[in-house]
């Protein structure tokens, strides 16, 4: 199989640990981008001297100038500012917003045909606004891929097992709407609400949807970048190995849950083509209501974005 060139744009914290996390998995080439001079050719010296230890091959290259970094095949999107104590992430709709602006058609340039994974917040609106200006890119965001971390993470604590043994999923966009469904993970193959206190799931719930909030009040100037880093190469790798892995990714709809034109994160089979297909279920009504919410905000976010 020949390895994919993959471009982490932006080596601040989410983008450098996803870098990190892309090539101790030993996926391909990584190429590492910053706007700041010297950055990103920093920070790939640093992780390529963790690579030996990791048993990877991979190599990191820094670069300060985009035209230079590419071509790609998997393009990971995490420039942008970060949400520090006290913001939300639609604080950051319009900097970030110009932020995608400047780098699409560099990117449309020099990576043609590239899939697009876009980290940068708030991510499921910014996935819409990229897949606008790239139409011809296969564009898909991070989504609830990192908060279904999390929910697994809460549930083994809860029920006091392995969280490798739990598989969850949180769905429809990655901000306060967000839909942990607690009700349909699993421990082991065996229904996750078997092994847990009904009281507990309030809770889990909540911490779900307040976690990444809770990181950037704890740390005060930046968010959280060791969870989002490894989902980010789980899904990288999924595409480069092309493994077919599931992951409620940010994806544009066109019909499917009932909604057009407004980006949804949803689970999707991710292989070497980008979104394989969005899965759809059988939601239950109070599911449905919950993911209207979601669809309503986004829609307000795209004309925000519009107007
Ligand atoms: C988080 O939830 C940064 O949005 C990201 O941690």
């Amino acid at each position: 199989m020949v390895r994919p060139r993959i471009l982490v744009i932006g080596a601040g914290m989410v983008g450098s640990t996803s870098a990190a996390s892309i090539a101790a998995r030993n996926l391909g080439t990584v190429c590492l981008y910053d706007i700041e001079e010297n950055l990103a050719m920093g920070r790939a010296m640093d992780i390529n001297h963790c690579l030996p230890s990791r048993g990877s091959d991979s190599l990191v290259a820094g670069y300060n100038d985009l035209a230079e970094a590419g071509p790609a095949d998997i393009v990971v999107i995490a420039a942008g500012m970060a949400r520090t104590a006290g913001m939300t992430r639609f604080d950051l709709l319009r900097s970030n917003a110009r932020v995608i602006e400047s780098l699409a058609p560099v990117i449309a340039a020099r990576c043609p045909g590239a899939r697009v994974l876009v980290v940068t917040n708030p991510v499921d609106v910014l996935t819409w606004h990229m897949g606008s200006l790239c139409p011809d890119l296969k564009v898909m965001g991070l989504g609830c891929s990192l908060d279904t971390i999390r929910l697994r993470h809460l549930i083994a604590r809860a029920a006091g097992v392995s969280a490798a043994s739990v598989a969850a999923m949180v769905m429809g966009t990655h901000d306060d709407n967000m839909i942990p469904l607690v009700s349909r993970a699993s421990i082991g193959g065996i229904p996750a609400m078997a092994l847990l206190n009904p009281a507990d799931v309030p809770d889990i719930i909540r911490q779900t949807r307040t976690a990444g909030g809770a990181i950037v009040n704890l740390m005060k100037t930046h968010s959280g970048h060791y969870a989002a880093g490894e989902i980010v190469a789980l899904v990288v790798e999924s595409m480069a190995m092309d493994r077919g892995m599931v992951f409620p990714v940010s994806v544009r709809v066109s019909g499917e849950y009932g909604y057009r034109d407004i980006c949804l994160s949803l689970p999707c089979v991710i292989d070497a083509q980008g979104i394989r297909r969005v899965i759809e279920l059988d939601l239950e009504e109070e599911e449905r209501a919950l993911l209207a919410v979601c669809a309503r905000c986004m829609a307000e976010q795209v004309r925000t974005l519009r107007s």
